[in-house]
């Protein structure tokens, strides 16, 4: 955020020279108002600096009044809500909105919500959730932008561009709140709230960078997370709160708990009570205490006798102060009610839901073309099957924000809009989305014998995925996988349709359907986007950020893996075959790998060139391909650029993503594309946990995703 003029900087440390000891404290505490019995008096007396989950402009209003004008020293209060993916216009779920791959798409998407959550005063919004995870299990995959680190950094600052548009509707400003800081997405076994573990190195080659990108994207808060890291939670982690954030990044804005997290310090095991889980939190740099009522409890006893001094206190306040006046909350605390009509859910706003829904989803199938469908076939008997074929709720995914289920449109909807009146279509759910009983899958049956081509939309309901819905056997769940060998079984030609918020284990659905789209949970307008898709009104341009496993036993399975002493494809061979890096029984390969997603158009590849074939490690990499559309069809392609340090002070991944564009080609056309990457992001942690940039021999990879591509080499000298 933008640097305060010494006139503001002066007006802070006059407020905080007028400030008693539990004024200061009223600023580090945060409250849900739907939980204090007398919430104005107690804002009005100055115990509240922050609102949390205040989602009604009148409330917000009434509530700011009594702190601006009710309370002594008049200091506004910051309205902190959950903006996750889209506000009313509810748009596909973030690890969706990932799948783009286009910031500026995400960024467009990231403004739209904040404009509406503006219209409401929400001055605070905690997102972007940028915890790179590699754990599908764990239900808050969807919330963040998958498994690598360059991809999530793009998409960070992108999303922190979007909350922090310098000037909403009306002039509203709003703070981002990267979260949660930091290795969340480690959970072991992929368990909700469950332990992380992970060295230094990890934490700063991996979890850290997309943090680093939204603070230099200018993000001015943070929260800290539920878990702790090495032993240590990460609410009362003064190396990552303190070493880390402000003395290595010289970060200044205001550091929020996670939900209660405070507290949890107890169960944690690290704080033997309250009192203590508030000493050691503010000591290790956390500024507001969100929901656990330990500083507004115990930190005026503290400082009065002396276990945490006044300045611990007084940094975290002036920081608070800063941010409201950032905001220009001191100025216009008051949000003008009668916005909303005009913001909330404007055709362009859904026009917008809609763009991104379609270019989120991945094609990963389409066997013999089976897809797109011809729209103008009218005579051609659609049986559209599955329990999420007419469903409005799960489109809206885990975090849907004030999303309404009237507000979507279903997949049934979707397509009877693209195909009118005329379409010969049957809607049958065929089972529920985890009902444990037996259906009777006779009117699916029915219906799929009835027609010439059968669409099964399946997957999971919202409630699936998210926080605190970690899943340990990740398929179809329920009886859907049953419903799919019976539509098999009739030998119709079979069109997939998943909808779900984290990447399921579907090898069988895969190899039974002719053709699948992954359409995650899209949103408002996800209905009309998969019918665009899948009739051809739209071309598909989604690729995965995150890879699908074969089975939940080879979880984590990521594309950027180390090589291992014992890899199973090259090596040295000095032991016999079976003792190598592999399973009995599965690939080691995921079913869908990172960066995969097919086009109704074919891409080609060819004549890579690296101009750079030596390169300083101050310099650029510059390498280029062809693309071109040999397709008959108009597409979009995402073409990446990875590569390999083949040997370092300390091993390095077989592949790492460092950078992508976005070509749009005509039947027929090519491009080259062409890259330059300064050699500076291609370093690591080394040895003495210092980033540096080893010289040394490098291959690079240009090419649809991280699997395949076309392969040269260079030299860092
Ligand atoms: C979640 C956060 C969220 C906070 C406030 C917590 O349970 O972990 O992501 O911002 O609640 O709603």
């Amino acid at each position: 955020m933008q640097k305060l003029s010494a006139a503001i900087e002066k007006r802070v440390e006059d407020l905080l020279s007028r400030m008693t000891l539990e004024e200061k404290v009223g600023q580090l505490v945060q409250v849900d108002l739907y939980k204090i019995p007398d919430f104005e008096t107690a804002i009005k007396e100055g115990h509240v600096g922050s609102l949390l989950s205040s989602f009604d402009a009148q409330n917000n209003n009434r509530f700011q009044k009594a702190a601006v004008e009710g309370s002594r020293l008049g200091i506004p209060l910051l309205v902190g809500n959950d903006v996750i993916h889209g506000y009313r216009t509810v748009f596909p779920i973030p690890l969706a909105l990932a799948c783009t791959w286009n910031p500026d798409l995400v960024e467009k998407a990231t403004r739209i919500a904040a404009e509406e959550a503006a219209t409401v005063g929400t001055s605070w919004i905690y997102a972007p959730m940028v915890d790179i995870s590699r754990e599908p299990r764990w239900g808050r995959i969807a919330e963040g932008a998958g498994e690598d680190p360059f991809l999530g950094g793009r998409l960070a600052e992108a999303q922190v561009r979007g909350i922090q548009s310098a000037e909403l509707t009306n002039g509203w400003q709003i703070v981002a709140c990267p979260k949660h800081y930091v290795g969340y997405g480690a959970v072991e076994a992929g368990r909700e709230y469950n332990t992380t573990d992970f060295s230094e190195r990890t934490l700063r080659d991996l979890y850290l960078p997309p943090f680093k990108a939204a603070f230099d994207a200018g993000a001015g808060s943070v929260m800290s997370a539920f878990n702790e890291i090495g032993g240590i939670p990460a609410t009362a982690n003064a190396f990552t709160l303190q070493t880390v954030l402000r003395d290595e990044w010289g970060f200044d804005g205001v550091v929020v708990s996670d939900y209660t997290s405070v507290a949890e310090l107890i169960n944690h095991g690290f704080a033997a009570n309250m009192k203590e889980a508030a000493r050691l939190s503010i000591l290790a740099g956390l500024d507001v205490d969100m929901m656990s009522n330990a500083y507004l409890d115990y930190l005026p006893e503290l400082v009065n006798e002396g276990t945490v001094p006044i300045e611990a206190v007084d940094r975290a306040v002036r920081r608070v102060l800063q941010l409201k006046f950032r905001l220009g909350l001191f100025e216009k605390p008051y949000v003008d009610e009668t916005l909303a009509p005009g913001i909330i859910l404007k055709t362009e706003s859904r026009d917008a839901a809609r763009e991104t829904a379609e270019k989120a989803a991945v094609l990963l199938k389409n066997e013999g073309g089976l897809l797109p469908l011809a729209p103008n076939q009218q005579k051609q008997k659609i049986a559209l099957i599955g329990p999420l074929a007419d469903n409005k709720e799960a489109l809206l995914g885990t975090w849907a924000g004030q999303g309404q289920p009237e507000d979507v449109i279903s997949i049934l909807e979707g397509i009877q809009g693209v195909l009118g009146e005329k379409a010969e279509l049957t809607c049958v759910p065929g089972c529920d989305i985890k009902g444990a009983t037996a259906p009777d899958f006779g009117p699916a049956l029915a219906a799929a014998q009835a027609a010439d081509v059968v669409i099964v939309a399946l997957g999971e309901s919202a409630d699936m995925s998210g926080e605190a819905h970690s899943r340990a056997i990740i398929g179809l769940p329920g009886h859907q996988q049953a419903l799919l060998d019976a539509l098999h079984a009739t030998g119709k030609p079979l069109v997939g349709v998943l909808l779900c918020g984290r990447p399921l284990v579907i090898p069988r659905m895969a190899e039974q359907v002719g053709a699948l789209l992954l359409a995650w949970h899209g949103g408002v307008e996800a209905g009309a986007a998969i019918a665009n898709l899948l009739f051809g009104k739209s071309n598909p341009s989604g690729k995965l950020a995150v890879s699908f496993p074969w089975t939940e036993g080879q979880i984590p399975v990521y594309y950027s893996h180390k090589n291992t002493g014992r890899p199973i494809d090259q090596g040295v061979r000095q032991f016999d075959e079976e003792y190598k890096s592999f399973y009995l029984d599965v690939p080691n390969t995921p079913l869908f790998p990172f960066g995969f997603g097919l086009s109704y158009s074919q891409f080609d590849y060819s004549d890579l060139r690296v101009e750079t074939p030596s390169v300083g490690v101050d310099g650029t990499l510059v390498a280029s391909a062809t693309l071109t559309n040999v397709g008959k069809v108009a597409g979009e392609e995402t073409v990446q650029l990875y590569v390999r340090d083949l040997f370092g002070s300390v091993t390095r991944p077989v592949k790492e993503l460092k950078g992508f564009q976005k070509v749009t080609l005509q039947p027929s056309e090519s491009r080259t594309v062409r890259f330059e990457i300064p050699v500076s992001t291609l370093g690591f942690i080394g040895l003495d946990l210092k980033y540096t940039v080893e010289p040394g021999d490098f291959k690079v990879w240009i090419g649809p995703d991280s699997a395949s591509g076309l392969e040269g080499s260079f030299r860092v000298v």
